[in-house]
């Protein structure tokens, strides 16, 4: 295992779409390692591969906190097939965007369909922090990140003045 660098805005990868994961074999395998490792240095709770400059559908999540057990999950070629109409609302960060907090508004529940390591199909319902956490990640791999939520003048600020913002209880760094 071995922890990768994390790409930061304005790196164009970011941007890039990924492709979806055909074979999943020692390589995938080692890049799950390496993105787990990655994400628990970094003290993220999610991590996508796009992140490490890997433009595969693959991305990595742990929400437990930190006197609990881990509870890491990885999820290959994950697509959302539901939402509930009910939203919640988190302060997010993201590894790569330095130092920027901002609150999202995203379905409080989704329902995801995915991959595992041994290649099989599952699907998983997914509420809260975890729902939050899986869109944000799900919205790496399309290119798309946090700041994508703001005009393009916020966003020009936030890339070039990367700001620093209050404490909140619910902020998280995916
Ligand atoms: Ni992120």
């Amino acid at each position: 295992m071995s922890i990768k660098d994390i790409i930061t805005v304005p790196d164009e990868t970011l941007k890039k779409i990924s492709e979806p994961v055909e074979k999943i074999g020692v390589n995938e395998k080692k890049l799950i390692n390496d993105l787990f490792e990655t994400m628990y240095n970094s003290k993220g709770i999610g991590l996508a591969a796009v992140q490490v400059g890997i433009l595969k559908r693959i991305l990595v999540i742990d929400v437990s906190s930190k006197d609990e057990k881990k509870q890491p999950l990885s999820f290959i070629n994950p697509s959302i097939k539901k939402v509930s109409n009910e939203m919640s609302i988190y302060e997010e960060g993201c590894l790569s965007i330095p130092e920027t907090f901002i609150e999202i508004e995203r379905p409080k529940i989704c329902e995801v369909e995915y991959i595992d390591l041994n290649g099989k199909k599952r699907s998983m319902k997914c509420d809260g922090l975890l729902s939050t956490c899986l869109q944000h990640e799900i919205n790496h791999l399309d290119g798309k990140l946090i700041i994508d939520h703001l005009s393009k003048l916020k966003r020009d600020i936030i890339i070039k003045k990367i700001s620093k913002s209050k404490k909140n209880p619910d902020r998280i760094l995916v």
